[in-house]
């Protein structure tokens, strides 16, 4: 190591920068972010400079560098496009005991700039020491992605409870002992939902139990998207990963079933249509149990939870037995299938508005709003509508819609399984016959779906056409 990472307190201190330029604009935003007083030195400054100038957030002086502009700085950057100036900063910064940095320089510094992950108050630097900063970058990257944003809130907390926690355990060890515990329990989880109130109760609860803490369990009810896993939320992922048991079914994708946590004990509760594996009110029952017994659940759906996916029902049996529960949205059908299809739902010139419409047939039968979805301008998709696609056609051609209304039927959107009848409503349901589609299927209607053959981008690797199955791509 050739330098010593430290965390220097700039608050209110006076700062100098030399440059008025892109680069050093970057600088001082990042000084801002320490709240330092920052006066910059400059002959000319970029729009954005001047902007922070007029908003009083910095000093500007239009002026050419000399060393006395340095007296009474705490720390110097330099960031001019000319050589000599650099020098000249770096050097009589250097005389006078001022840590400087020069921009890509690291010849000319005392001190260099790390890559920051910033989840205030924790704050993650990064230093190559000079030697390779877009890796640095890089390396930052891969860490914004671990860290979720809610860490900033849970110091914020912990924060606030050191002291009742130093005031109940007298030894280091026993505090640390505390802390571990809650950081790996499900108080962390409420924190980073935005439950902070309950999660400050929770905390208070535990300082106050005489015997050691219970371990509760918890329900995830997370959307795992519509098949391919890069889709997921990073909170999905990481809950994904923590779960002691996964409750799912089956428009979960393989791929997305593979990132739940190895050891994790799996339910399979099924749900195809008209075969429900285990009844709604059981997997609700089911889920309750789980976490009263202390489990981290994760209550995998397809999709949304909250999209033709009975999440409401899920939660409300939970609220009515205390337990506690997130709900984390994920990629709905409708949005990531449309988009692998390239079929953008709405678009300026042919659809203004686009309803999502379940075709499950109840006793056998349709009963649809068939007025609404006949409207002009529109997209209607639709879930869970292959077994009744021949009726549908049939009403929406009753109703008023053109028989040339092109549509499309979708199997198995985003995934590399994906496959795509485009047709027009008065052959839709004959050539999805002929491709023999299976569910998962999303049926989009309107004018947008002839944007397909000028947008479609998505090639699934694993595609390959049935031999009467001309018309799916
Ligand atoms: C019970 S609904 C669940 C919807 C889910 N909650 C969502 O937000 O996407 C199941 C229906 O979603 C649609 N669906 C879900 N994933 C799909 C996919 N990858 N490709 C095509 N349709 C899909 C199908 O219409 C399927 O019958």
């Amino acid at each position: 190591m050739q330098a010593l990472p430290i965390f220097m307190n700039i608050t209110h201190r006076p700062c100098v920068v030399i440059g008025g330029g892109e680069v050093a604009a970057r600088k001082v935003a990042t000084l801002l972010k320490a709240n330092a007083a920052i006066t910059l030195y400059s002959p000319e400054i970029c729009t954005q400079l001047q902007a922070l100038a007029d908003d009083g957030k910095i000093t500007y002086i239009n002026a050419e560098f000399s060393e006395n502009l340095l007296t009474g700085a705490c720390l110097v950057i330099a960031a001019t496009d000319i050589e000599a100036v650099n020098v000249a900063v770096s050097v009589a910064a250097k005389a006078q005991n001022i840590p400087v940095n020069v921009v890509d320089s690291p010849a000319l510094c005392t001190f260099t700039m790390a890559s920051i992950v910033e989840r205030s108050p924790i704050v993650i630097a990064i230093s190559s020491e000079g030697t390779a900063p877009v890796l640095a970058r890089y390396i930052r990257t891969k860490i914004e992605t671990m860290l979720p944003a809610g860490y900033g809130r849970i110091a914020g907390i912990a924060g606030e409870f050191r002291e009742k926690v130093k005031a109940k355990f007298t030894t280091v060890q026993a505090r640390r002992i505390f802390w571990e515990g809650v950081l790996q329990g499900p108080i962390v989880e409420r924190i980073m939902a935005g439950q902070e109130a309950a999660a400050r109760q929770a905390l208070d609860n535990l300082l106050s139990e005489k015997s050691a803490p219970q371990h509760h369990g918890e329900v995830y009810l997370v959307g795992g998207g519509p098949g391919d896993p890069d889709l997921l939320t990073f909170r999905a992922l990481r809950l994904m990963q923590q779960c002691d048991v996964c409750v799912y079914d089956k428009l979960v994708s393989p791929e997305v079933m593979e990132l739940v946590r190895r050891d994790a004990e799996l339910i399979f509760v099924g749900k195809s249509r008209d075969q429900h594996t285990l009844p709604q009110e059981e997997i609700n029952a089911l889920l309750a149990r789980l976490a009263l017994e202390g489990k981290r659940v994760l209550r995998l759906k397809g999709g949304d939870p909250f999209i033709f996916g009975r999440g409401g029902e899920e939660i409300e049996t939970l609220m009515q037995h205390n337990v506690p529960f997130q709900v984390v949205p994920g990629i709905t059908a409708a949005n990531g299938v449309s988009s692998y299809a390239g079929i953008p739902l709405t678009h300026r010139d042919y659809a203004q508005a686009c309803l999502f419409i379940t075709g499950h047939l109840k006793d056998g039968t349709l009963d649809l709003d068939w007025v609404a979805m006949s409207r002009p301008r529109q997209t209607v998709v639709i879930y869970m509508g292959l077994v009744g696609l021949a009726e549908i056609c049939r009403q929406l051609i009753a109703h008023g819609v053109s028989p040339d209304m092109p549509a499309a039927v979708i199997q198995q959107g985003t995934t590399q399984r994906q496959r795509v009848v485009t047709a027009t409503l008065k052959d839709l349901a004959e050539k999805v016959d002929l491709a023999e589609m299976k569910p998962p299927c999303l049926t989009i209607i309107g004018e947008v779906v002839q944007l397909r053959e000028k947008l479609n981008w998505f090639e699934p690797a694993n595609y390959r056409a049935p031999h009467n199955d001309s018309n799916s791509s």
